[in-house]
């Protein structure tokens, strides 16, 4: 064999088909890929939740649980301060926190509510409307690209089994960036990020969970409200602001969180599976809690490659590991 010609740069065989050689490589690179994401899924702890399956949020009045699957679907919790909505969020964070298979972006004007989850987040997004904005931009072409992937294969939305990660999207407080900070084009650009992520993203394995507690037309549109499968009405004002959320008409047939009791903290109207709102109680988990699952959700993510964040109370003074964006 010639050093000058060696064969790996030999386009054709002899006799004019392509070298078996050529695909070697290729092949060979292919085989380490599998070979390292099926090691990762089995670094994985088996016995963990997982985003595939569906989500405990709570109890309905008459005691039993709330369960239900975030996969292809997205979420809309609206309702007046204090109602319960960040608590909500929470066990949707935690659940995807402990679940392996799932990638987080966190996106919290007030930093503190999710700001716990940093260091399970891959991104996170605190009171800057720039990052929010960078953040979206960054993760419409992540959409974009598992659709080139799937139009490739000739198929519609990825699956269990490909091992491609869900993204769970959390923003809390939406009016903070569509409404609040910023210029009005910057909130339009942002709005619209938003609108294309929660739209197209579901089939690509992107699941968006919105909270805002100002249930308001200009907040949220119908055009907006309609492409969240799942909505959770909160304590509301009035019962404009309930329809607001959940969809004209529920007010009028019963079905309205303007009669929540302002001291019912953390109960709302659920519409979800079944397609009637449902009075569900949000499972509470107390601060302490919270730390606890966030610390041992961050040192999972570390142990099982996907993420290079230690947890927050193992970061230092600052306490700012690098998920932040
Ligand atoms: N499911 C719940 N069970 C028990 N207490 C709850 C529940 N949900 C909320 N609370 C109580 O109400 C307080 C306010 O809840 P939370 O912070 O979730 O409100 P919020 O809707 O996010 O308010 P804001 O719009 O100001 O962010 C909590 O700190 C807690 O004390
Ligand atoms: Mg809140």
């Amino acid at each position: 064999m010639s050093e000058l010609n060696p064969p790996t740069l030999s386009l054709h065989a002899v006799d004019g088909s392509p070298s078996p050689r050529l695909l070697v490589r290729p092949l060979a690179v292919l085989a380490r890929m599998i070979d390292a994401a099926q090691a990762r899924r089995d670094r994985r702890d088996p016995a963990g939740p997982s985003i595939w399956e569906p989500i405990h949020l709570g109890i309905r009045e008459d005691g039993r649980p709330v369960r239900v699957p975030l996969i292809y679907r997205n979420m809309l919790l609206a309702g007046e301060p204090g109602a319960g909505k960040s608590v909500g969020l929470n066990n949707i964070v935690a659940h995807a926190a402990l679940s392996m298979d799932c990638r987080l972006w966190l996106f919290d004007g007030k930093i503190v509510e999710l700001g716990l989850w940093r260091s399970c987040a891959d991104r996170f997004v605190a009171n800057s409307l720039d990052d929010a904005i960078a953040a979206l931009l960054d993760l419409q072409s992540e959409m974009d690209s598992r659709y080139a992937v799937l139009d490739d294969e000739r198929r519609r939305k990825i699956a269990r089994s490909d091992g491609v990660e869900p993204i769970v999207v959390v923003l809390d407080e939406l009016a903070y960036f569509s409404a609040t900070v910023g210029t009005k084009r910057e909130q339009e650009a942002f709005s619209v990020l938003v609108r294309d992520v929660v739209a197209r993203g579901r089939a690509a394995g992107i699941i968006v969970i919105a909270a805002t507690q100002r249930p308001s037309a200009d907040i949220i549109p119908t055009s907006l409200r309609d492409l969240f499968g799942y909505r959770w009405a909160f304590r509301c004002t009035t019962d404009t602001s309930s329809d607001i959320v959940l969809g004209h008409g529920w007010a009028s047939r019963g079905y309205t969180a303007g009669s929540v009791a302002p001291e019912a903290k953390g109960i709302g109207f659920l519409l979800a599976e079944g397609g009637i709102p449902r009075r569900v109680k949000a499972a509470y988990l107390s601060d302490d809690e919270v730390y606890a699952l966030a610390d041992r959700a961050a040192l999972r993510r570390l142990a099982a490659g996907l993420s290079t964040h230690a947890p927050a109370a193992d970061a230092g003074p600052a306490g700012q590991p690098g998920g932040a964006s």
